[in-house]
């Protein structure tokens, strides 16, 4: 017990009053913990205790809260130092450890005198031995936004994991949102013209002092839309047009309407512009090959012809016969752009003809009609021919009269008969010129 022969004869002494006088400890110290420790893995707790005496009545035990873990005597001069090896779980997360000594004099009937240390908190985690799984686009397109979320399941405790997200070396900010046992994080990674090429995109997540890690490519583009160009926007009938359709580096397009629609980084057509183009709709297709994937651009215009004013028989019969007192819509219609003024005036008197209004057919609108369609363009002129068929009640008297003054002895059967007749006549008159209107004008019922 009294290892002290070498020393000096000074120190031997000390060392013996030492042994002998009962003292407490002058320094209990449990060592520092891991700032994490792996669960799973062993953890080896030390506590130092320096001083105390008698020695052979200390002794020195290991806690986990208030769980007794090891109890041993202190051995060592002049720190003792105790071990006891813990396997780390997941339920010691959180818990705190210590030593504690125990002088027991009550032999020498002075009780039993204990010591503790400062308590250490213990962290332990768990991070899987795989890799963060990492959504991305897998190309994007210079100028644009879009969002990539990196996940790790099976993490403890999750809330205290680290998400690091970066393209390369900019650091995106993500959001995190923490459940039970694994972690979520989203970014919005917005893309300048300086990042185009491929660039990695990485996401670490670190718990405790460990780190998994996932890499991914995005191929990030540059694709303008294909300049689409009418030689004129708007032009007169008769000139010719040309459509030409360019892509930007590194892209082919297709314009539709092209005989020849084989991708080119340019396509061309010309044309005669007709009334026909008026309104027609040129699309120019774009196709770029970005990682595997073939992406389309599209730019579409619009030709408009000027032409007209047009007066036809189709739009504007020429001979219209109508039967009075019938409702009836007169329809002529001019085309042209810009869109004719029409007017249709009555030769001699000059009465406007009523087009486009539901009305009664009188008789007093029968004539000719001088129909003019004006724009800045010109003017177009086609003439009408109304006729409209009414009924003649004064007819039985004027034929009664003439039979009078003819002297004939006329029954009322040669009258009837005469009257009939005439009314089969007209009848059927009006029923060839409704055939014949019927195919030129829209009557509505
Ligand atoms: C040890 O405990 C005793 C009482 O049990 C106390 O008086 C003494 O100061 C303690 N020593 C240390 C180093 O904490
Ligand atoms: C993490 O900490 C444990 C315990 O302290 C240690 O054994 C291990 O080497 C450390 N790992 C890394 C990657 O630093
Ligand atoms: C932990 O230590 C014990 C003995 O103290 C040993 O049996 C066990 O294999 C160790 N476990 C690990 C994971 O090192
Ligand atoms: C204390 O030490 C003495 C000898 O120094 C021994 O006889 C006694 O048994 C010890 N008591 C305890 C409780 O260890
Ligand atoms: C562990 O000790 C710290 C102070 O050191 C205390 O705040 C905490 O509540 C203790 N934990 C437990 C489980 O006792
Ligand atoms: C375009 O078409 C019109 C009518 O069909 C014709 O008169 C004209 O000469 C044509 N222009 C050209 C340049 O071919
Ligand atoms: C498309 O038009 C813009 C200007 O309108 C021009 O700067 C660009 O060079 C054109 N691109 C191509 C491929 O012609
Ligand atoms: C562009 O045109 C191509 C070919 O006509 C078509 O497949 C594609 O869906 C169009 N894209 C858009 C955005 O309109
Ligand atoms: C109009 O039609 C009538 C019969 O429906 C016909 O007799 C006449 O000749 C036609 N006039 C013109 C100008 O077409």
């Amino acid at each position: 017990m009294l290892p002290v022969a070498a020393r000096s004869p000074r120190t031997a002494l000390l060392a013996l009053l030492w042994a002998l006088l009962p003292g407490f400890p002058e320094h209990v110290e449990l060592e520092p913990l891991p700032q994490w420790q792996p669960v799973g893995e062993n953890l080896t707790l030390r506590c130092q205790v320096e001083g105390g005496a008698p020695r052979t009545n200390l002794s020195v035990m290991l806690l986990q809260g208030e769980k007794l873990l090891s109890w041993q005597p202190a051995k060592g001069t002049p720190v003792a130092e105790v071990t006891a090896t813990v396997l780390a779980r997941r339920d010691d997360h959180g818990t705190n450890f210590s030593c504690r000594t125990e002088l027991d004099l009550r032999p020498q009937g002075l009780g039993l005198f204990q010591n503790s240390s400062v308590p250490r908190q213990l962290r332990t985690f768990v991070l899987p031995k795989v890799r963060p799984h990492l959504v991305t686009p897998g190309i994007m397109e210079v100028g644009t936004q879009r969002s990539v979320t990196c996940s790790l399941d099976g993490l403890f405790p999750a809330s205290e994991a680290q998400v690091h997200l970066a393209l390369e070396d900019q650091r995106l900010t993500p959001t995190v949102k923490y459940s039970k046992d694994s972690l979520s994080a989203t970014a919005l990674v917005e893309v300048a013209p300086r990042d185009e090429g491929v660039q990695q995109l990485t996401c670490a997540v670190t718990l405790g002092n460990q780190s998994q890690r996932t890499q991914e490519s995005v191929t990030i583009y540059s694709f303008p839309a294909p300049n689409l160009t009418l030689s004129e926007s708007e032009a007169p009938e008769g000139t010719v047009v040309s459509v030409e359709c360019k892509a930007h580096a590194g892209a082919v397009v297709t314009l539709i309407g092209d005989p020849d629609e084989s991708p080119f980084p340019s396509a061309q057509i010309t044309l005669n512009a007709t009334a026909k183009d008026n309104g027609r709709g040129f699309v120019c297709s774009a196709a770029l090959e970005v990682a595997g994937h073939v992406l389309h651009k599209n730019k579409t215009q619009k030709l408009f012809v000027l032409y007209g004013p047009r007066l036809d028989k189709e739009n504007c019969p020429g001979n219209w016969t109508l039967e009075e007192g019938i409702s009836q819509t007169l329809r002529c219609q001019a085309s042209g752009n810009p869109i004719p003024k029409l007017d249709c005036r009555r030769k001699g008197d000059g009465a406007l003809l009523p087009i486009g209004e539901s009305r009664p057919v009188t008789r007093d609108i029968s004539g000719t009609y001088v129909c003019r369609a004006t724009s800045r363009r010109g003017v177009a002129t086609h003439e009408v021919v109304v006729n409209v068929i009414y009924q003649q009640s004064n007819l039985v008297t004027i034929i009664a009269v003439t039979a009078l003054i003819l002297g004939i002895a006329a029954t009322g059967g040669t009258v009837a008969y005469l009257y009939n007749r005439q009314r089969k006549i007209r009848k059927y008159r009006l029923q060839k010129a409704q055939e014949a209107a019927a195919m030129r004008l829209n009557t509505p019922p």
